[in-house]
C-alpha cells in the first residue's frame, strides 16, 4: 500500500561532509514525510523526537485527520456525517471492514453483536475479586485480557474470522462495562437482550433493575450512538499507538486492546473526561468561580491544567467538540435537565477563547470538554466515563490491529533512543564499594 506513495522527490540531509538522499512520501491528502527507515544503516544516525511529535509510525487507511484545519474523517467520510446519519454499529462495521455496510450486511452484523453479547458465567466470579471501589478501567482492562482464556480460537488466525471476532469484542466489552457498573453498585446483573440495538441494550443493562424497569428513551440512545461514533478513532494517539505496538509483538487481539485500554486510563488521554466533570463540580461546589481556575491554567508555577484543552495534533477547533456540544444541548433540552455544569463550562469555553494565553497556543475544547455533562444526564457515574470512552474507540482499535496484522511493512515495534548514563566503568566487589562518590 505505501509503496505507490513513495516519490521520486528526494530530501537531503547532509551531515558533516555527506549529504544523504532520503526519498519523500506523500500521502492520499498530501501529508507529507521524509522516509528515513535507511538513514540509521547509511549514516549511523537515528532521529531524536520524544513523545513522537514527527514521527510517523506507520501508513494506514482508516482516519484522516488534520488539525489545522480541524478535520476529521473515517475511511474519506467526515466524522461530522457519519455523526448524523449512522448507527454506532454501522461506524463499527466501517472501520472494521473499510467500507459502509448494505442493509444485509449490517443485518448480519447486528445479529453477531446480539449472539455474541453474552459473556461466559464463570467470568462473572472475577468481578467478585476486586475490592470495593475498584475503578472501573483497570476492572475492564483485566476483563478483557482474561476473555482471550475463554475464546482462544482467537488467537489460531485471528483474520480468518475477523468479522465474528470483531463483532464477538465489541459485544463483550459492552456487556463487561455494564456488568461492572452492576457490581460496583451491588445490584443484580441485567443481561443482554437479542431484540435491543447496540446502545438500547447497553442502556438497559446499566440502569434496568428488577424494582424499577428502565424504559428506553429514543433521544438518549440517539445521543449515546453519536457519542460513540465522535470517539471511534483518532488516528495514532496514544491508546491506538499502544494496541499496535503491543499488537507488533505478535500478541492476541485481546491482549493488545487491554493494553489500549490501559494507555486510555490517563488523565491526559481518555480520563480527561472523568477529570473535566470533576474540575467543573469543584467549581461548583467552590462557589462557580472559574476565573479562579482559569489563572490557575495560565500561571507557569502551577502545574494545574483547564482539563478538557488542548489537543497535541488539533490546533483549531476539535471537530468533536462542536458537534458534542450541539449534541449536548440537545439532549438536555429535550430531558428538560438543567446542569449548572453546563452553564459553567460554557461560560469557560467563551472566557478562553478570547484570552491571549489560550489564543496563543492554539487551546481549544475537546472532545471531553461536553462528553462527561452527556454522560451525567444519562446517569452515567463519573467513574465509569472513561469506560464510555474505550466502548466507542473499541473499533478504531480493532481495525488499526487487523492493519498492523497484514501491512507488508510490518516489524516489532522497537524504538531506539539516544543513551545518556555512565560511560563503560570497571565492576566494583561490594566490600570494595564506597557509595555515592564513586
Ligand atoms: N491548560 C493550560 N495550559 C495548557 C493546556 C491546558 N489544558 N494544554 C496545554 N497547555 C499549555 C502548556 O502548558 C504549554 O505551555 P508553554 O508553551 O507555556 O509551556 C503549551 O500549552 C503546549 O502544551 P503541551 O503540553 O506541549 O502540548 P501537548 O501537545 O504535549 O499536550 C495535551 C496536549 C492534550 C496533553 C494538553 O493540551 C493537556 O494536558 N490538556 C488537558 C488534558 C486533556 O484535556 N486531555 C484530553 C485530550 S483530547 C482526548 C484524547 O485524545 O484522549
Amino acid at each position: 500500500m505505501l509503496d505507490q506513495y513513495i516519490q521520486d522527490k528526494i530530501a537531503e540531509l547532509k551531515i558533516e561532509d555527506t549529504v544523504y538522499k532520503l526519498p519523500i512520501i506523500i500521502g492520499s491528502e498530501g501529508e507529507r514525510a521524509i522516509d528515513i527507515r535507511a538513514l540509521r544503516s547509511q549514516s549511523g544516525h537515528i532521529t531524536f523526537d520524544s513523545g513522537f511529535m514527527n514521527t510517523g509510525s506507520c501508513s494506514s487507511d482508516i482516519t484522516f485527520l488534520d488539525g489545522e484545519k480541524g478535520i476529521l474523517s473515517y475511511r474519506g467520510y467526515p466524522v461530522e456525517d457519519l455523526a448524523k446519519h449512522c448507527t454506532f454499529a454501522e461506524v463499527a462495521y466501517l472501520l472494521v471492514h473499510g467500507s459502509l455496510p448494505t442493509i444485509e450486511e449490517l443485518k448480519h452484523f447486528s445479529e453477531l453483536l446480539g449472539r455474541f453479547a453474552l459473556i461466559h458465567e464463570d467470568m462473572i466470579h472475577f468481578f467478585d475479586g476486586f475490592p470495593a471501589g475498584a475503578p472501573p478501567m483497570a476492572i475492564l482492562s483485566s476483563m478483557v485480557n482474561s476473555l482471550m482464556t475463554f475464546y482462544p480460537e482467537m488467537t489460531e488466525n485471528p483474520l480468518e474470522n475477523i468479522d465474528e471476532n470483531a463483532a464477538r469484542l465489541i459485544s463483550k466489552v459492552r456487556t463487561i462495562a455494564a456488568f461492572s457498573f452492576k457490581k460496583s453498585i451491588g445490584h443484580p446483573l441485567v443481561y443482554p437482550r437479542h431484540d435491543l440495538s447496540y446502545c438500547a441494550n447497553f442502556l438497559n443493562m446499566m440502569f434496568d433493575s428488577p424494582v424499577k424497569p428502565y424504559e428506553i428513551n429514543n433521544i438518549v440512545v440517539k445521543a449515546l450512538n453519536k457519542v460513540l461514533i465522535l470517539h471511534a478513532d483518532h488516528e495514532q494517539n496514544c491508546s491506538t499507538s499502544t494496541v499496535r505496538l503491543v499488537g507488533s509483538a505478535r500478541v492476541n487481539l485481546y491482549a493488545s486492546i487491554s493494553a489500549g485500554i490501559s494507555a486510555l486510563w490517563g488523565p491526559l488521554h481518555g480520563g480527561a473526561n472523568q477529570a473535566v466533570v470533576e474540575m467543573l463540580e469543584e467549581i461548583y461546589n467552590g462557589g462557580g468561580d472559574y476565573k479562579k481556575f482559569i489563572a490557575r491554567a495560565k500561571d507557569s508555577d502551577d502545574p494545574f491544567r483547564l482539563v478538557g484543552f488542548g489537543h497535541r495534533v488539533y490546533k483549531t477547533y476539535d471537530p468533536r467538540s462542536q458537534v458534542i456540544k450541539g449534541i449536548c444541548d440537545e439532549m438536555l433540552d429535550a430531558l428538560k435537565v438543567n446542569d449548572p455544569l453546563l452553564d459553567i463550562a460554557k461560560e469557560i469555553e467563551e472566557v478562553a477563547l478570547k484570552d491571549g494565553y489560550f489564543i496563543d497556543r492554539h487551546l481549544y475544547p475537546n472532545v471531553d470538554f461536553y462528553s462527561g455533562i452527556i454522560y451525567r444526564a444519562i446517569g452515567i457515574p463519573t467513574n465509569m466515563f472513561t469506560v464510555m470512552f474505550a466502548l466507542g474507540r473499541l473499533p478504531g482499535w480493532i481495525s488499526h490491529w487487523k492493519e498492523m496484522w497484514v501491512d507488508p511493512n510490518w516489524r516489532i515495534g522497537r524504538p531506539r533512543q539516544v543513551y545518556v548514563g555512565p560511560k563503560r566503568r570497571p565492576f566494583v566487589p561490594i566490600h570494595e564499594r564506597k557509595g555515592d562518590e564513586e
